[in-house]
């Protein structure tokens, strides 16, 4: 078992993140433990709720845990939703003295993260995520967000949970595309805060994909990790975590010009590719390690080149309407090597003219 412990040090709490292969006794000795007189109310997905909801209420039997499933997918991330548990809640009189237990992937983390954090002027919250992306990015770092018409993750709060527990056997189940959704994720940690990370994916990308279960420990181990320096550095998104949008200001025009019917992952990648390219192009970046970015996405099985169908001057006005654009200037993160960003001051991410931005998504169509 690993233990890495969050400090937050602005809200002057800490909470541990606990990755072991199955995560049922810790969780059953936390819950007894500090939160013996607290009523449980367990959120979850119908998916995740078919393979694995009989397993953890037996586990939580003596604290008969309420359960309540919602349907997979992020549509489930709403107002709506988030009302409806509300009500069946307050319904059933759960007081102030409930714990709220969110297993599932990003979308059942972030949703339970928002409930709890406003039922009754807030609740305290524990994170099971069984997806890849959600053990390496979602769970860490006590965002918490629902979808209006409006855009993504546009209503929310932080809300920093009691404590995470990454239980690897979940991702056995994880359908593929899930899969590489995720690793999309961990690679762009890999780009750019550590480049012997990055090695390690070059190095096992056999043993990653047939997600044997030491490499995918120790991807999800070293992701944590970074992720919770970055956290710990900037809890409420001033610099450093800037860096985490790496290929994201591409990748959400991606996402968008889509309708949000392509996976975030992969819409990501494309964005890193094209991101990696405009780096180089800059003079940040060498060809060569450029290059051994594009290879690395491709052996990841993720995309590296852009679909002519998505087109450039459209997903520059995307980018420019991106809510981390400034003044309508669409902002990136810049690779100045593997593992290295352009850093000035507190800013992490920079402009580039429009045309330099255009012949970087050209370079990777
Ligand atoms: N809060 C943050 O900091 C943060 C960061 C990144 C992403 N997000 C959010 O995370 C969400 C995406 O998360 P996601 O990719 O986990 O999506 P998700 O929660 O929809 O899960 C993806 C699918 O996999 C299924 N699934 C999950 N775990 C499984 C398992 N072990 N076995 C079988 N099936 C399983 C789910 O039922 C779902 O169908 C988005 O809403 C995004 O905005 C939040
Ligand atoms: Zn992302």
């Amino acid at each position: 078992m690993t233990k890495i412990t969050v400090d937050i040090h602005h809200e002057s709490a800490q909470y541990p993140i606990l990755i072991q292969d199955s995560i049922y006794d810790e969780l059953n000795d936390f819950v007894n433990n500090g939160y013996r007189d607290r009523d449980i109310v367990i959120i979850t997905d119908d998916n995740i709720n078919a393979l694995f909801g009989d397993k953890i209420q037996k586990v939580l039997a003596n604290r008969n845990p309420h359960i309540r499933s919602i349907q997979p997918g992020e549509r489930s991330k709403s107002r709506e939703t988030k009302a409806q548990i509300e009500d069946e809640m307050l319904g059933k009189e759960f007081g102030r003295d409930t714990l709220i237990i969110a297993f599932g992937g990003g979308v059942v983390g972030d949703l339970s993260g928002f409930v709890a954090s406003t039922y009754k002027r807030g609740i305290p919250v524990i994170q099971i995520p069984t997806s890849l992306l959600a053990m390496v990015d979602s769970a860490i770092g006590g965002k918490t967000a629902i979808n209006t018409i409006y855009g993504k993750n546009l209503i929310g709060s932080f809300w920093q949970p009691e404590a995470v527990f990454v239980g690897m056997e979940f991702l056995v189940r994880l359908p593929e595309p899930e899969f590489l959704n995720g690793l999309a994720e961990a690679v762009k940690m890999a780009i750019v805060f550590d480049e012997e990370f990055f090695e390690y994916f070059e190095n096992n990308s056999q043993k990653i994909l047939a997600r044997d279960n030491e490499a995918l420990t120790h991807i999800v181990e070293r992701c944590i990790t970074l992720k919770k320096e970055v956290v710990e550095e900037d809890e409420k998104e001033s610099g450093l975590r800037q860096c985490l949008n790496f290929g994201h200001t591409i990748g959400h025009a991606v996402e968008s010009i889509a309708g949000y019917n392509e996976k975030h992952g992969f819409c990501v990648a494309m964005g890193m590719a094209a991101e990696t390219q405009l780096a180089a192009l800059t003079g940040a970046l060498s060809w060569t390690d450029a290059d051994r970015i594009l290879k690395l996405l491709e052996k990841m099985h993720l995309p590296n080149t852009i679909n002519e169908k998505y087109e450039k001057q459209l997903m520059y006005k995307k980018m420019k309407s991106d809510k981390k654009a400034v003044n309508q200037t669409p902002m990136f993160v810049t690779l100045q090597g593997l593992g290295k960003v352009k850093k000035n001051k507190n800013q992490f991410s920079f402009s580039f003219d429009k045309s330099t931005v255009l012949k970087a998504i050209s370079l990777v169509k």
